[in-house]
């Protein structure tokens, strides 16, 4: 892990968007025919989604960030001989878990790491039960065992905002019959929607309702095609970040999503007077997507407010981080998500600036931090801390090494950081010049 870079100049190419490479895979697989899709993440995560769809019967052949696809179609999917491992990715197993069970000839069992066997699945498992599915969950936590169903649509009022659950029974509702809308109560990641409409499936969108017409289990959908990935807005703002918390740092984070139910965090990074400049706007793939050039800020303390929790929900444990250099005290508040996360972030976000000697408060879903003004600011701790396998805990420690006095150690940081951004400690070392 690299401590205390001198500076931070130059570019950055990002690892693909992790949620438009899981479902730029599973739309290649849910058609018929071959696809290629270039700029696909390269972490663990998204390589568990590609084996979970072989395990189906798809052939995928992945070559750095290129991946060929051939797929029989969602209605040619196999059973598959072994539990399909998800991994560490709470996407992999939701999302597939729709379409496995909307999936009339499938029996599957879908397990994943220590981590994904605590997050709560009841949240799709139940919503899908509505819809006729038939899935076993012991205490709604995986593995789970489904036996695939003809679905019937349904209606969904959603009680959290999540784009994986939103996701999951859109799929079903695709290969069920009758209409299947889903309300959230608050908009999430909409890549899901982008994507269904540039395969030309009809869905009718209002900002938070969705309505799908099933098409039945036997339904064909065109391959996906030539499909380029962009790159990730989650592991972008850890760069970001690092340039504004680092006191001699311009670089230039090239070529990732600027959807905007994903950049949540540089519009709280604007109201904290970090100096962040989009440039080069375009649209890839049916969304927009941009560079930014960030430079070394002073910043000052921000209120997080609950309805801009899902645009910037992955970006918190680092946002955390920037408001503990802020000049200020910042209030996060809609925090609930975070529990159950790759780890009870929460808890994780307040041991971290813990250690680094932050005070901070916190309750069931809100934190406030105090601001130390600077990074430098910092304690110059070497304490240990234990980022599970939760990545974006990880980073975060990093980007406090990178950039303060704090030596944090850490166990696990390898693996932790391999299920999104493998390269990160290369990427930074690339921009510190060392
Ligand atoms: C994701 C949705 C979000 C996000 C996760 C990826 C997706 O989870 O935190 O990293 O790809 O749909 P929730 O749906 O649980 O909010």
């Amino acid at each position: 892990m690299l401590n205390d870079a001198h500076h931070l100049r130059g570019s950055l190419t990002l690892p693909g968007d992790k949620s438009i490479s899981h479902r730029a895979l599973l739309f290649a697989a849910l058609g018929t025919g071959r696809s290629v899709l270039t700029g696909l993440g390269t972490g663990a995560d998204v390589l568990g989604t590609a084996h979970c769809l072989r395990q189906l019967g798809v052939a995928i052949a992945i070559a750095d960030d290129v991946a060929h696809v051939h797929s029989p179609g969602f209605s040619g999917w196999l059973t598959p001989a072994h539990p399909l491992d998800c991994g560490n990715s709470g996407t992999t197993m939701r999302l597939l878990l729709g379409l496995l069970a909307a999936h009339p000839r499938m029996t599957a069992q879908l397990d994943g790491d220590a981590s994904l066997r605590k997050r709560p699945m009841a949240r799709v498992v139940d919503p899908l039960a509505t819809m006729g599915a038939q899935i076993a969950a012991d205490l709604g936590r995986p593995p789970l065992r489904v036996v695939g169903q003809t679905l019937h649509g349904a209606t969904h009022v959603l009680p959290v905002a999540s784009a994986q659950v939103k996701s999951a029974l859109l799929l079903a509702g695709l290969f069920a019959v009758g209409e299947t809308i889903v309300q959230e109560p608050l908009p999430s990641r909409d890549h899901t929607e982008r994507m269904l409409a540039g395969l030309g499936v009809a869905l009718r969108s209002t900002g938070t309702q969705h309505a799908i017409a099933g098409r039945g289990p036997a339904a064909q959908l065109p391959a996906l095609g030539d499909f380029a990935v962009p790159g990730d807005p989650s592991s972008a703002a850890f760069a970001v970040v690092a340039a504004v918390l680092h006191p001699d740092a311009a670089i230039n984070v090239c070529g990732f999503s600027h959807n905007p139910t994903r950049v949540g965090f540089l519009r709280a990074l604007e109201r904290m007077g970090a100096r962040v400049a989009i440039a080069n706007p375009a649209t890839v793939a049916g969304e927009p997507v941009g560079d930014v050039l960030a430079q070394s800020s002073v910043l000052q303390a921000t209120d997080i407010a609950p309805d801009e929790v899902p645009s910037l929900i992955d970006e918190l444990p680092i946002l955390a981080l920037a408001a503990a250099a802020a000049h200020g005290t910042s209030q996060f508040r809609g925090l609930a998500e975070l529990r159950v996360k790759e780890s009870d972030r929460l808890a994780a976000i307040v041991e971290l600036l813990t250690l680094l000697g932050v005070a901070t408060q916190s309750g069931a879903d809100w934190l406030t931090i105090v601001g130390k003004g600077s990074a430098a600011d910092f304690a110059a701790t070497t304490a240990s801390f234990r980022p599970g396998l939760d990545h974006r805990m990880a980073m975060t420690a990093a980007v406090a090494n990178l950039c303060s006095p704090s030596r944090v150690a850490m166990h696990g940081f390898a693996e932790a950081v391999g299920s999104s951004w493998p390269d990160f400690n290369a990427a930074m070392a690339r921009l510190s010049g060392d």
